[in-house]
């Protein structure tokens, strides 16, 4: 069974607690939530006081990525804010290791994203440490960008390498990805959906949701 997680980066920001709530309603299991330095990544976002303010009136898992440097820096401040999962990116982390343990020390659940061009090696070491890896099917930084065909043997690779050591580690998709090519990100491996545009944007969002989920195991 997969999981889909809305991305909020394209909700209507000025309505974005209605645009929640109707995720919600259609059983999505994660809120993702794009938080972006403008350093890190070219583009600017929001950050822990919009998390707290929805939190209250929400249920779902809430998933943070983290697009920003230094992110050791906010740990504290977004599980405070009320998220779940923090996810950090490994380009950003000097000890990566040390990040990770500081964020298991808040009690949430930990996840480590790689940009395409970021070979799974990099995390080789501290796969039996975290929950998720987040594998980034677009360069990060804005919403509504094209999946990078490459990226179907990157997650093909990381399955292969959490089979083999036994982990229950989830494999999460981000960016791209549409009812059209759900299948084949799940055929490799991928088991949390990260879906912004095509969950937002859709004119009847519980239809778009289901679709998804037909889609999948095809
Ligand atoms: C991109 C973000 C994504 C983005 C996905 O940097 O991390 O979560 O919102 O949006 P779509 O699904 O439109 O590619
Ligand atoms: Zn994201």
């Amino acid at each position: 069974m997969i999981k889909l997680a809305p991305s909020i980066l394209s909700a209507d920001f000025s309505r974005l607690l209605e645009d929640v709530k109707k995720v919600e309603k259609a059983g999505c299991e994660y809120l993702h939530i794009d938080v972006m330095d403008g350093h890190f990544v070219p583009n600017i976002t929001l950050g822990p006081m919009i998390i707290k303010s929805i939190r209250k009136e929400v249920d779902m898992f809430f998933d943070a990525h983290l697009m920003i440097k230094n992110p050791d820096n906010y740990i504290k401040e977004f599980v405070d804010a009320g998220c779940d999962m923090i996810v950090v990116h490994q380009e950003a982390c000097t000890h990566l290791h040390r990040t990770i343990q500081n964020i298991k020390s808040h009690n949430v659940k930990v996840g480590v994203s790689l940009n395409p061009a970021t070979p799974i090696e990099t995390i080789k070491h501290v796969l039996h440490d975290i929950d998720m890896v987040l594998i980034m099917t677009v360069n990060p930084g804005f919403g509504g960008q094209s999946f990078i065909e490459g990226m179907i043997d990157k997650i093909k690779e990381l399955k292969d390498l959490i089979d083999k050591k036994g982990l229950n580690v989830d494999i999460q998709v981000d960016g791209g990805i549409k009812p059209d090519n759900v299948s084949k990100v799940v055929k490799a491996g991928a088991n949390i959906i990260v879906s912004g545009s095509a969950i937002f944007e859709s004119d009847n969002i519980e239809e778009t949701v289901k679709l998804f989920r037909e889609n999948a195991n095809k």
